[in-house]
């Protein structure tokens, strides 16, 4: 039998790894530029990032191993619909899919969907399929930690801005 606490935490997993729906036009969406862009790559585990902010090498820590070499090229993408609240960071997003870390190299997708105005997070492949993972560094639970742990960093949800 389940323990109290046991059912809350699989309630919870369940709400973060919220089913999401990727946008068939999420490649027209509005590049930004942002801190990590003018970087524009996630480094391998060698890389010497005591220069950035605490949350960057957090990321990069989080990363770098994912793939030989480190995860590589990135872009930002933001739905049209969405630039309002990203650019004056003010959390205020339209419910669904509204901006996506692109690991360019990688050919994943890192997605932020607000339902009822609440930030959920998806890895997607190019083409829709949710890779998101049920635990480790590609698990909704990781994304979270920072996206909303970060209060202090993130807004609601979003962590970079506008250039
Ligand atoms: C260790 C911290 C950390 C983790 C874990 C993390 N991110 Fe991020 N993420 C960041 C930071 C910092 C940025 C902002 C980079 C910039 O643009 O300068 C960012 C940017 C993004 C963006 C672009 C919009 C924004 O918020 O600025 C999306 C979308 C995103 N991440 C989704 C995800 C998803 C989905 C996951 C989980 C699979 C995830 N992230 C895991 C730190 C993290």
């Amino acid at each position: 039998m389940k323990t109290l606490l046991q059912t809350l935490l699989l309630l919870c997993a369940s709400a973060l790894a919220q089913a999401a729906t990727l946008p068939a036009d999420w490649a027209k969406w509005t590049s930004v530029h942002t801190t990590l862009t003018a970087i524009g790559a996630l480094p391998d585990c060698s890389a010497n990032v005591s220069k950035l902010p605490p949350i960057y090498q957090e990321t990069v820590k989080t990363y770098c191993s994912v793939r030989p070499g480190g995860p590589g090229k990135v872009s930002i993408l933001v739905r049209p619909e969405a630039m309002k609240a990203y650019s004056s960071r003010d959390g205020k997003f339209p419910d669904g899919a509204d901006m996506i870390l692109h690991l360019i190299d990688m050919k994943a997708l890192f997605v932020t969907t607000y339902v009822g105005g609440k930030p959920t997070y998806n890895v997607f492949t190019e083409d829709g399929h949710d890779a998101t993972a049920a635990s480790g560094p590609l698990a909704a639970a990781t994304c979270n930690t920072c996206h909303t742990g970060y209060q202090s960093f993130c807004k609601n949800g979003q962590c970079g801005s506008k250039k």
